[in-house]
């Protein structure tokens, strides 16, 4: 299914993000809503502010609908889909949480906001969320930080000691691939469908997951496969890639993979 043309239409109108964060505002901030309102419910007198947080929780369900297809839309369209582990973590998360709202909503119109289940539930359900953030960061952000030092790659790549990734250009990677790969990994039929003749196709990855996930060397497939760590070892039934073009390839990954035209 190819959804792109929803995001040529945003980018015409000059939104070139994802779509799904703007939206986990909205159920994020429901949940933490329900939750706080139903905590000042507690104090004598303010019993009202059940009803708010019903409401709040009512809202949160509807808003979890469009945020999980929105989710899903941007999987497809940035990740092909692949099953990176947060990415499973954030469905199981989000199953539970529209399982948590669906018994809230289920609860407050059943017993008008006010019982210690209810109150659990919010508790619950504001957790999960959190979760879910903390797994949607680890999508976005975590590839832009090297977790080993803590430095941002901005850090690295002005730090030249060692680490040339900087000046790795997509033109040496494209060479390796040519040289190594290409009479495999092209054609219509390619194995796995991984298609390694143009920068596109290389992070499109196979018909299973991207191949290339910037910035992480270690979690790439591509990078797995040419040292061996991931069988079996590419090249396939050929020796193994010299030291220093594995290095290329490394650095490349390493250096948020760069296209041909940066
Ligand atoms: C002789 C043919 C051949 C050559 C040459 C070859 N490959 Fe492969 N490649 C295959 C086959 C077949 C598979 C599927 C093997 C499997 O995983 O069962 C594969 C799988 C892969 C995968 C895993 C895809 C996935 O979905 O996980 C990657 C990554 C890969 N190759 C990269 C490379 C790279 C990089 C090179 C060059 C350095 C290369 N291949 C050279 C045949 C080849």
């Amino acid at each position: 299914m190819n959804i792109d043309f929803i995001y040529r239409f945003f980018e015409t109108l000059g939104y070139t993000h994802p779509l799904h964060p703007p939206f986990t505002h909205l159920t994020i901030g429901l949940v933490t809503g329900a939750l706080i309102f139903s905590l000042i419910a507690m104090i004598p007198r303010y019993g009202k502010f059940a009803q708010t947080a019903g409401h709040c929780i009512s809202l949160a369900f509807l808003a979890i609908f469009p945020t999980v297809i929105l989710g899903v839309m941007d999987w497809y369209h940035y990740y092909g889909a692949g099953w990176i582990f947060p990415i499973k973590m954030k469905i199981i998360l989000a199953c539970i949480l529209a399982l948590f709202l669906l018994l809230s909503v289920i609860l407050y119109t059943g017993r008008g906001g006010r019982s210690g289940a209810l109150l659990l539930i919010y508790l619950l359900s504001f957790f999960t969320v959190v979760g879910l953030g903390y797994f949607g960061g680890e999508i976005v952000f975590a590839h832009k930080f090297n977790k080993a030092n803590g430095q941002h790659p901005a850090v690295e790549k002005t730090a030249p000691p060692g680490l040339k990734s900087a000046e790795v250009v997509f033109a040496d990677v494209q060479k390796i691939f040519r040289d190594n790969c290409r009479n495999c990994h092209t054609g219509a039929n390619p194995p796995k469908g991984l298609d390694l003749t143009s920068y596109q196709e290389v992070m499109k990855g196979s018909k299973h997951h991207p191949v290339v996930i910037p910035g992480k060397p270690g979690q790439s497939e591509l990078i797995r496969r040419v040292k061996g760590l991931s069988t079996p070892q590419m090249p396939l039934s050929a020796p193994a890639l010299p030291e220093s073009d594995i290095r290329t390839l490394e650095n490349w990954v390493k250096a948020e993979a760069p296209g041909p035209e940066s």
